[in-house]
């Protein structure tokens, strides 16, 4: 089995299996996401995609501030279901993506890419680098992305899987010389089961294609 389709299995299972605010990463308001979206300099009109967005609900709040052009991208099909099934009708303005981001090719670009918590499982170099390879191609010079992981001092495994726990400079060294750090901000999850879990989000700005 493909290591896609292998990871495809195990998110569909864990979203099968366990309620939306139950899991470990669950936010009824995703404040830090929010803030960072805001400090990229983004209007309604921006374009944005959530990489691994899962069932967050990034999405609810934008479609809430009147942002109009919104991606949702998730290996998970079972996960983007549920975010759609809670959004009801307002859930046919944002275009949902079942991939899994090391194998997709974007069509277009997008003003801000957003990723809490799912760059973080690519501990293989090989995934990494086809990840960036992504962003290159999602994200045009001025563009932003911000990358939201697992801190220094985070957890070694989310959800039953080890991750990578980065620094923004850790972050911007494997970004390249393309992209500069804008703005930092430390993040002290709260589990829904009361555990806290250290994240950090950075925001880069395409500066050079
Ligand atoms: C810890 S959850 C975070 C979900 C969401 N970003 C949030 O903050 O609520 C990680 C998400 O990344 C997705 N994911 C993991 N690996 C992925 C990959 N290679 N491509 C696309 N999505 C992936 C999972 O299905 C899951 O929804």
């Amino acid at each position: 089995m493909s290591v896609s389709r292998r990871r495809r299995d195990y998110w569909d299972g864990v979203y099968a299996d366990s309620r939306e605010e139950t899991v470990s990463w669950f936010q009824t308001n995703p404040e830090p996401s929010l803030a960072m979206i805001d400090a990229a300099g983004a209007d309604t009109d921006s374009s944005v995609i959530d990489i691994g967005g899962g069932a967050s609900r990034v999405v609810d709040h934008l479609i809430g501030r009147g942002f109009h052009d919104l991606s949702v991208l998730d290996v998970s099909g079972r996960a983007l279901e549920r975010a759609r099934m809670r959004l009801g009708r307002a859930a046919r303005s944002v275009s949902w993506i079942t991939a899994d981001v090391t194998g997709w090719k974007p069509h277009r670009r997008y003003d801000i890419w957003h990723d809490r918590a799912a760059f973080h499982f690519l501990t293989e170099q090989a995934d990494r680098l086809a990840y960036f390879a992504c962003v290159k191609a999602a994200i045009a010079r001025g563009g932003h992305v911000i990358l939201a992981t697992f801190a220094e001092d985070g957890p070694l495994s989310c959800s039953g899987l080890p991750v990578m726990r980065y620094s923004p400079e850790a972050l911007s060294g494997q970004l390249g010389l393309g992209f500069e750090l804008r703005a930092f901000q430390s993040d002290m999850h709260e589990t829904p089961g009361g555990a806290r879990q250290s994240f950090q989000f950075s925001l880069f700005q395409r500066v050079r294609d």
